[in-house]
């Protein structure tokens, strides 16, 4: 595949961490989406089920055991590491942890400003300063008191959480991957994220939005996947799984949405992963599972999306 028409796709990507122990977590299992330009996808899934390790993966930063990505029609594997970081400076970045990743002895302005610099140089230093104001202003950061206030020591989480978006978004990024961008942020604050997020979608901007929450999934992604265990269970448009979630996960998820109740201890028993290398890693938590759930499931078309379940 060499033709840019789908800016990403990502083709049966395996990925799995070992450790000196010589225990071994499958992190990422026959993963595949495709993503065209000014298209929006979220990834779902609880803590642990790959969603960080499948950006770090698009990014380049972590090579597969099989499979193949190809980013701006370049396949990962095969590319230089000029090529790589060429491919990196078209995608922006925003990180699920805002504290680590900040340069911590910089103002707010000046960390805003340091991608553009970099990349074009200090004589463009009154532009890059316009821009990061202007960012700064919609994320509401356009006080000169806080854009002179240090990383390290004049910022709330959440602050420090929309500095990273504006360092994400000063480059104007073909493809921006967003880790939980507003996992810090109060309802009306994260609204208005998810609105400049889906202005600059509108734009042709494409996006990777990674969240625990379906709800949020549909505001901020025209489609959703859903991933257990590095699994894909579900792929398709976001308010259609929403709206009717097939596979046993996402309606377990679904139910845990209104009500911390029942389901949501469900969901909550067992909670390690299956790390087998065959079979479906839902398994033991699944109301539905038999001997036929000890092989990895296909994925099939379902009421319009991608499914994998040999029950549903
Ligand atoms: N560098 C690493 N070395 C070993 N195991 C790792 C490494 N990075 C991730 N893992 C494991 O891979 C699995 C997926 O991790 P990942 O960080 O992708 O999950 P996640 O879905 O982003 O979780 P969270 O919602 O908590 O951020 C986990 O079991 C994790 O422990
Ligand atoms: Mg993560």
């Amino acid at each position: 595949m060499n033709s840019i028409e789908t800016l990403l796709k990502v083709e049966r990507a395996d990925l799995s961490f070992s450790s000196r122990g010589g225990t071994w977590v499958q992190a990422l299992s026959k993963v595949s989406f495709n993503l065209g330009y000014g298209q929006s996808l979220a990834i779902v899934g609880e803590s642990g089920s790959g969603k960080t390790t499948l950006l770090r993966a698009v990014l380049g930063l972590l090579p597969l055991d099989s499979g193949d990505i190809y980013l701006l029609g370049k396949n990962l594997e095969q590319c230089t590491s000029s090529t790589l970081v060429n491919l990196r400076r078209r995608c922006g970045f925003i990180p699920q942890d805002p504290y680590g990743c900040l340069p911590p002895t910089l103002n707010v302005l000046d960390a805003v400003t340091e991608p553009f610099i970099l990349v074009n140089g200090k004589q463009r230093k009154v532009e890059a300063n316009e821009k990061a104001w202007q960012l700064l202003k919609e994320l509401g950061l356009g006080e000169e008191r806080i854009s002179k206030a240090r990383i390290r020591s004049g910022l709330s989480g959440g602050q420090k959480q929309r500095v990273s978006v504006a360092r994400a978004l000063i480059l104007q990024p073909t493809l921006l991957l967003a880790d939980e961008p507003t996992s810090m942020q109060d309802a009306s604050t994260r609204g208005e994220i998810i609105e400049i997020l889906n202005t600059r979608v509108a734009s042709g901007m494409s996006l990777i939005f990674v969240t625990h929450d379906l709800l949020l999934a549909r505001a901020a992604a025209g489609r959703t996947i859903v991933l257990y265990g590095g699994m894909v269970c579900e792929y398709g448009n976001s308010s259609d799984i929403l709206e009717d979630p097939v596979h046993p996960y996402t309606r377990a998820l679904f139910s845990a949405l209104p009500k911390l109740g029942e389901k949501l201890q469900l969901l909550a028993k067992n909670r390690t992963f299956q790390t087998e290398e065959r079979g479906c890693p839902f398994r033991s938590r699944c109301p539905l599972s038999d001997d036929q759930c000890q092989c990895s499931p296909p994925i099939r078309e379902r009421k319009g999306r991608m499914v994998g379940c040999w029950k549903t």
